[in-house]
């Protein structure tokens, strides 16, 4: 590496540094990631046979799962709401009652006992749930986010994200 190239590293990571959000990710990419732990979880969930390991993938899937609608409620899917145009509303609407479903199917599964056969059979139906809605949503919701918030409202949403998620309380 020559002189120039690492002072020229340096003063970018400087500018970075001062220029407030320039390294904020889009907040669909934050999503994304999350979408993808929690579908891996489920499927991890769904395919295990051992009671132990089922019971530390739930209180996983609970704790991935739960901050991420709640935030996601609150920045995401309000913002939708608030957009003219029927789809909008119907898509938010939708999302709301999946994730109420999502939630119920949550709280089903941690009163069964582990790898028994209502278990498991709760365990697919959350699995299926959350399939669905999560196709539905980053095809339908997403394309509201793209079409009405430009790249540095969606670095906002994901600073607000982060926020919100934190002050989730896991019941
Ligand atoms: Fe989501
Ligand atoms: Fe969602």
């Amino acid at each position: 590496m020559t002189v120039r190239t690492t002072i020229e590293q340096a003063a970018k990571s400087v500018i970075g540094a001062l220029t407030p959000g320039e390294s904020q990710p889009d907040i669909l990419e934050t999503l994304q990631a999350e979408h993808d732990e929690v579908q891996q979880l489920l499927e991890k969930l769904v395919k295990s046979d051992a009671a132990r390991e089922q019971k530390a993938l739930v209180t996983k899937i609970k704790n991935a799962l739960v901050p991420h609608t709640k935030a996601e409620e609150r920045v995401v899917y309000d913002a939708v709401l608030a957009l003219r145009g029927k789809d909008a509303k119907i898509d938010s609407n939708e999302g709301f009652i999946e994730h109420g479903l999502a939630d119920a199917t949550l709280k089903k599964l941690e009163k069964l006992s582990d790898n028994t056969p209502e278990f498991k059979a709760a365990a697919k139906v959350l699995k299926e749930l959350i399939d669905h809605h999560v196709e539905e949503e980053e095809r339908n919701i997403w394309a509201q986010v793209k079409e009405h918030f430009s790249a540095d409202q969606r670095e906002q949403m994901n600073r607000a994200f982060l926020a919100a998620k934190k002050k989730v309380k896991i019941a």
